[in-house]
């Protein structure tokens, strides 16, 4: 299984690329980065840990070698300049976005290719590349709010002193102001974490907030998130790899058929398997939670209309 990396050169591609070279179960990784010297920097520091990890095949290349690429993961990405607006950051990420599109369909690519997207706004670049790739829906996926979930359940689980990889929280909606946690079926080894011992509506109330503004913790405290979002990325491609039927919070095209969600690319709780997105799943939620995942769908859906 091949895996290309677009941005490979960047913190959360290289990341990302060494998450998936620990991993050891794709078997080449390529970095395209718009900063060459980057791109085959990385990729020579994470090749000369081959032969101590796993014999996989690491290299910089350019999109005619990623020609029989069977992932494509983007996170090639522009940072917010001074005074910038977050709809400007925006329409400049869009522009480089669709360039690398362009680029793909360009140089051509597997009618199969899954195309994976990381860089922001991931669910309007998901929904782009829908609209853009002229390939079937299934096989485009974003990112989402998978390192929120993430973050949310390290952060319950540090509080609660509970062992993290037992902790089942989910955050749903967009991977931006108007995500929203999910309580009510929030467990750890299989118990409802809502009657735990000092679980209680405040508490919930400030692990959420800590977990939506962690990216900007991280961000103000060291430049950008990396290992994190880098270990999200590979337990996704991981999951189409080996077709594993993994539940997870993954952005994607809705169609309707959960929560009343249609035309607006989002995370919802989505089967990822060989195939890409293998079906949405709706799980019962509360009122209030429901009500916040059909708004923030609505608050997409504006953000994409001023999309130039
Ligand atoms: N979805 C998520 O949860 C999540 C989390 C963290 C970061 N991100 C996003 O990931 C993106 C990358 O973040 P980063 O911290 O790695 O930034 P970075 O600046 O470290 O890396 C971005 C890389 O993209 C490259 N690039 C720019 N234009 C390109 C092009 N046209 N073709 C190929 N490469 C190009 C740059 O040279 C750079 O190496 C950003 O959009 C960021 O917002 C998403």
């Amino acid at each position: 299984m091949k895996v290309t990396i677009i941005g490979g050169g960047g913190r959360v591609g290289s990341n990302a690329a060494f998450a998936l070279q620990c991993g050891g179960i794709v078997s080449e990784i390529q970095l395209i980065d718009a900063n060459q010297d980057l791109a085959e920097g990385e990729a020579l520091d994470l090749m000369h840990g081959s032969s101590s990890i796993g014999g996989q095949v690491i290299y910089a290349g350019d999109y005619e070698r990623a020609r029989d690429t069977n992932i494509y993961v983007i996170t090639a990405g522009l940072r917010r300049k001074p005074d910038e607006s977050r709809l400007d950051l925006i329409n400049r990420n869009v522009s480089l976005f669709r360039s690398i599109l362009a680029d793909i369909r360009r140089a051509g690519h597997l009618n199969c290719a899954k195309f994976f997207i990381v860089s922001n706004p991931v669910d309007i670049l998901t929904h782009l590349t829908v609209q853009e790739m002229n390939v079937p829906q299934n096989q485009v996926l974003g990112l989402g709010t998978m390192l929120d979930t993430a973050r949310f359940r390290s952060l319950i689980a540090a509080e609660m002193k509970l062992c993290p990889t037992e902790v089942k929280a989910l955050i749903l909606g967009e991977h931006g102001d108007s995500m929203i946690p999910v309580w009510s079926s929030a467990t750890a080894a299989g118990l409802p974490l809502a009657g735990m011992a000092g679980m209680n509506p405040a508490l919930q109330n400030k692990l959420f907030e800590r977990a939506k503004g962690s990216g900007a913790e991280v961000i103000r405290r060291k430049g950008g998130a990396g290992w994190a979002v880098g270990v999200t990325i590979a337990e996704v491609v991981h999951a189409l790899v080996l077709d594993k039927h993994q539940l997870l919070p993954v952005s994607s095209y809705q169609r309707g058929k959960v929560y009343g969600i249609r035309d607006i690319s989002l995370s919802v709780p989505t089967i990822v398997g060989r195939n890409g997105v293998v079906d949405h799943m709706e799980i019962d939620l509360w009122p209030k939670e429901k009500q916040g995942l059909q708004s923030s769908a609505r608050a997409l859906k504006e953000t994409l209309a001023q999309v130039k």
